[in-house]
């Protein structure tokens, strides 16, 4: 069954009321904390979910949640979605309003060399990717393959942003595969690699017996797996908390902002464990993406996470617009930063990873990358 048209559209107008309400009390980090960050979160996650979602069966809450993690954090669609955008409404280059191609949505076939995105839809018992829950989990927490597609490369996932995923709470990975179950069933591409489904393993079913405190979890987790000391002092506890888990288990900002992400001898995807992220360069960028290069986020000498106020690091991640200007020639846009899906968080997560960026040491910028110089 697909969700009723009233319902959804009943849940679209309380998520933009919601939103809406979130912007015009946006303060500083720290300040007027929504009440209910997580209610937020789920009305935000429907609202953006770019098809229609099947909820019988389902848990509704984790659906939505799931909704919102993958689709204004991990930006699953960047990768699992060919091409991510639909035709003409592609936000990296100015066209809005942005629409996701909800025709091939996390039907996979995107290739990155010789790895190539795989098919994240439910197949024809329902289960994403062919995987039930807990092969699911077992995926993302070990990264093996459960195709083994390049055995001749790696038995582990080498794209994918597993090692940091691998950190979410129970209670989020059976968000976001609760949210793959209810996505429209489509047929992998020719050529791609698909499961000739797994055996064993239990049911399609999601580990519905969820933890009382889900953001307490987080909060704990952030902690524990924030690479670098944090300075807490002045700061909100619970937004740096928070914050370090959407950073370092939600989305791979070090991934792309750190240079390289990983220690010497500590890279979880060549197998090396125990994985340690290279906190010396820890979000200090450099990292060249074609013509485009990851910015330092750490604080600078006023304490400014990127140099940017709350303000205009919320600016910067709702409109895409590079405060730094530093490819007009190019576009007045952000590329390759994935501000198109993160610009649909919440005040209240924005704000926790500003904080979190805030309590992270300060490097200094390497010489000749962009923001070397208004350092
Ligand atoms: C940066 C790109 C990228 C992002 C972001 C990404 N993936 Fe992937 N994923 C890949 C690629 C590429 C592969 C397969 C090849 C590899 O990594 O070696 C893959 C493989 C997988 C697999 C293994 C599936 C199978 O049946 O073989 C799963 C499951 C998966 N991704 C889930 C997700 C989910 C869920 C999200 C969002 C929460 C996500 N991925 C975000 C690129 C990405
Ligand atoms: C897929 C890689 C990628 C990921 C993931 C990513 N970024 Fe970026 N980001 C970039 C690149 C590249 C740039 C510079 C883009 C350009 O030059 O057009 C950038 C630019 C930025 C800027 C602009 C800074 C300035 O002062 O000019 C901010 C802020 C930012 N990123 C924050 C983040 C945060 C916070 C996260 C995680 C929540 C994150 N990014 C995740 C690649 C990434």
């Amino acid at each position: 069954m697909k969700l009723k048209p009233l319902l959804l559209f009943g849940l679209a107008a309380c998520a933009a009321l919601v939103v809406l309400n979130d912007r015009s009390s946006a303060q500083t980090a720290g300040a007027g904390v929504a009440k209910d960050a997580e209610a937020d979160r789920i009305r935000v996650g429907f609202r953006i979910a770019p098809v229609p979602l099947s909820l019988r069966h389902k848990d509704p809450n984790l659906v939505g949640l799931g909704s919102y993690i993958a689709n204004a954090q991990t930006f699953c669609n960047d990768c699992h979605t060919n091409p991510p955008w639909a035709d003409g409404h592609d936000p990296t280059v100015g066209q809005e309003p942005a629409k996701m191609n909800a025709a091939v949505y996390l039907a996979g076939g995107t290739s990155f060399g010789p790895f190539v995105s795989r098919d994240l839809t439910p197949d024809a018992h329902g289960l994403p990717a062919g995987l039930s829950f807990g092969q699911f989990r077992h995926v993302i927490k070990t990264g093996i393959d459960p195709d083994n597609a390049h055995p001749q490369i790696s038995p582990l996932l080498q794209v994918d942003p597993w090692p940091y995923l691998r950190q979410m709470t129970s209670h989020d990975l059976a968000a976001v595969y609760e949210y793959l179950r209810a996505v429209p069933s489509l047929p992998s591409a020719a050529g791609i690699p698909d499961l000739p489904a797994l055996q064993g393993g239990a049911e399609g079913q999601s580990e519905s017996g969820v933890a009382k405190d889900d953001e307490a979890d987080r909060i704990r987790v952030g902690f524990a797996i924030a690479p670098v000391p944090l300075a807490l002092r002045n700061k909100d506890p619970n937004l740096v908390g928070l914050g370090s888990y959407i950073v370092n288990a939600r989305i791979p900002c070090n991934d792309c902002h750190t240079n390289p992400p990983w220690e010497d001898g500590h890279d979880p995807t060549a197998g090396q464990s125990p994985a340690k992220v290279n906190a010396a360069a820890y979000l200090a960028g450099g990292t060249a993406f074609g013509p485009f290069v990851s910015r330092n986020l750490t604080p600078d000498e006023h304490g400014l996470p990127a140099g940017l106020t709350f303000a205009k690091f919320v600016h910067t991640i709702r409109t895409g617009i590079d405060p730094d200007n530093v490819h007009p020639q190019i576009s007045p846009l952000l590329q390759v930063m994935p501000w198109p899906y993160f610009r649909t968080m919440t005040d209240h997560d924005l704000a926790a990873i500003y904080e979190y960026l805030r309590a992270i040491p300060s490097v200094p910028s390497a010489p000749g990358t962009p923001d070397a110089a208004s350092r």
